[in-house]
């Protein structure tokens, strides 16, 4: 096989979650340039429809599927339908997920479940759902969101910090079961990326101090996660699996002691 054909997605369908912006959307708009037709969820009724038009403007393939990932009770006949109407799935992109900041005192259960509800109980909840029908095509791609808090901490985000790690954890829980299957299942763990859902931070002294200990001294665009995303849901990464992918920039093989900006190539 050439090896440029083996990222080809053309004749797939990939669903992602939370695709109406940000990394989501980039995720589905990089898979639909790789061939997939996508099927774009989102909680936003209007922000999935309009992110469906600009994938098949580019030249794409999508279609909107708005529904709530904590929806556990009907998961499995939307996924149904899903299938029903486009064929088949071979890929599902879990990226749904919500970050509320608040110290232990200001972060109360319903705060905290929500967030692992979202975080890591919908991506349990989509990944059974799927598997199903990935099972039934024996072969399938799931790529869950991490981050660098599926590895690290840093106060003000337990609930966050708790539900990647158990991205991590279920990550290779779901390889572990699911290989047998030829069904993959890899996370993206992304560093910190410009999106709606840390814009509120540019200028302020977080936002230079993560400059300061990233090695590439920089935050990133979505954009620079879709490239990640289409290798692992091809045939290049056939045999990849239980693996979390980072994408930040070298910030977590920096010692976080470390403010790699203040320190010159002779330090
Ligand atoms: N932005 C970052 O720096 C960063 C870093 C590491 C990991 N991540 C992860 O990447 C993913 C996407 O983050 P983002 O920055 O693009 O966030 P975002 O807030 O810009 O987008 C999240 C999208 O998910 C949708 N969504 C939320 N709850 C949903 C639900 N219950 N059902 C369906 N859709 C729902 C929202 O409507 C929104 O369109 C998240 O899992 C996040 O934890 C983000």
């Amino acid at each position: 096989m050439k090896t440029l054909s083996q990222f080809s997605l053309e004749g797939q369908v990939a669903l992602v979650t939370g695709a109406g912006r940000g990394i989501g959307f980039a995720f589905a708009h990089a898979l639909s340039q790789a061939g997939a037709h996508v099927l774009l969820n989102d909680l936003n009724e209007e922000a999935a429809q309009k992110a469906c038009d600009q994938l098949i403007a580019a030249g794409g393939a999508a279609s909107p599927a708005v529904f709530d990932v904590t929806d556990f009770e009907h998961l499995d006949s939307i996924v149904d339908d899903l299938v029903d109407t486009h064929g088949r799935l071979d890929i599902l992109m879990n990226n749904a997920g919500i970050l509320i900041r608040s110290p232990i005192e200001d972060h109360p259960m319903p705060d905290f479940s929500r967030v692992i509800d979202i975080n890591l109980n919908a991506v349990y909840a989509m990944a059974r759902s799927c598997a199903r029908q990935m099972k039934v095509q024996k072969r399938g791609r799931i790529i869950n969101t991490g981050s660098v808090m599926s590895i690290s901490a840093r106060p003000g985000v337990i609930s966050y910090t708790a539900s990647k790690h158990g991205v991590l954890g279920l990550t290779r829980g779901l390889a572990a079961e699911l290989g047998a299957y030829n069904i993959t299942v890899n996370a993206i763990g992304p560093g910190y990326i410009l999106t709606e859902m840390n814009r509120h931070v540019l200028g302020t002294p977080f936002e230079y101090r993560i400059r300061e200990r990233t090695p590439m001294a920089r935050w990133a665009t979505p954009e620079e996660l879709g490239g990640t995303a289409v290798f692992l849901a091809s045939d290049a990464a056939s045999f990849v699996s239980g693996q979390i992918l980072m994408v930040d920039g070298g910030l977590t093989c920096n010692s976080l002691l470390v403010e790699s900006a203040n320190l010159g190539a002779s330090s």
